[in-house]
């Protein structure tokens, strides 16, 4: 595996150079099973002969909370020799300094899918998460690039710059891997504590339980709303609390007054300092 961490003209030199399709895995390390779906993803998609590129980089500018970034894990060398383990073949893992210049001044902004959701819970952060992207892609040029739909707004998000500013990159979107007991992984599960980690499943119970409502066929998206909020709120621990719970058009990602297309329910909870999010789809007759 190659270990990269500057120096422009060699990263982009090098990516060209290598035969058939990169496929590239844009993280922020503390990598878990969900990661590693991606890496294997990736794999499949571009063969034995093809390069699979992962970046880990805990990205400055996409933190709305200084304490989130400070206490964000940072285990890189075990994540290495997890890459290493999974046959990644180039892992960039570059200096902020490297990156972000002291007085850089140019940030990509969406203006529409970013309203809601974590968009609007979490100023600046998909700002953050788009140019970082797109600085990933400048450098090293991936054929494809593969994202988790557990993040799903991220991914919409990044398929809209895509397309709207023309980069030819093929954006993959993979299913959300989760624990046996139902909790989407995440980087942030291991600083829950015991309490909080047992009763985290409940967020994905109560939006698996709001969306048998489609079963019936119900098109009122306060009914979704009404039961997740239920089930969410049941006997919950102290400190958790609900930041966002909405229900919305799975395209336009705007609020819906009736669900007559494929919408998305979707929260971000927290147990304590911790924030978790998940989402369920809402499919009608
Ligand atoms: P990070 O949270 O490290 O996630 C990296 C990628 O793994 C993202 O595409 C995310 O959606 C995916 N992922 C995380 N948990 C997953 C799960 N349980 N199942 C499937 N995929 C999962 O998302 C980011 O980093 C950053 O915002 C980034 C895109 C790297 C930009 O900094």
């Amino acid at each position: 595996m190659i270990k990269v961490t500057s120096e422009v003209k060699t990263i982009t030199q090098m990516t060209r150079d290598l035969p058939g399709p990169l496929a590239l895995i844009p993280t922020m390390g503390a990598l878990h099973e969900g990661h590693l779906a991606l890496i294997r993803r990736a794999r499949q998609l571009v063969g034995p002969n093809g390069t699979v590129a992962i970046s880990i980089f805990v990205n400055p500018i996409q933190f709305d909370r200084t304490s989130d970034l400070a206490n964000y894990p940072r285990p890189l060398k075990s994540d290495l020799a997890l890459c290493e383990k999974e046959g990644v073949d180039l892992a960039f893992t570059p200096e902020k300094e490297f990156l972000y210049h002291s007085d850089h001044s140019v940030i990509i902004t969406e203006s529409l899918l970013c309203k809601g959701l974590c968009g609007s819970s979490r100023p600046g952060h998909f700002d953050g998460v788009l140019t970082v992207i797109i600085k990933l892609f400048n450098l090293l040029q991936p054929t494809l690039a593969i994202f988790g739909e557990k993040d799903f707004q991220q991914i919409a998000l990044i398929r809209r710059m895509v397309r709207d500013l023309n980069i030819p990159v093929e954006i993959v979107g993979h299913p959300t891997v989760r624990e046996l007991d139902g909790l989407a992984l995440s980087s942030r599960n291991i600083r829950l504590t015991q309490e909080y980690r047992k009763d985290a499943p409940r967020i994905q119970r109560a939006l698996s339980a709001a969306s048998d409502l489609a079963i019936n066929g119900e098109q009122n998206p306060a009914a979704y709303l009404l039961s997740a909020k239920k089930h969410l709120l049941a006997n919950a621990p102290d400190g958790f609390f609900i930041e966002y719970l909405e229900l919305i058009d799975a395209e336009s990602m705007q609020a819906v007054s009736l669900i007559t297309k494929p919408a998305v329910l979707a929260t971000a909870c927290y147990y304590g300092e911790i924030r978790l999010i998940d989402h369920v789809k809402i499919l009608t007759g």
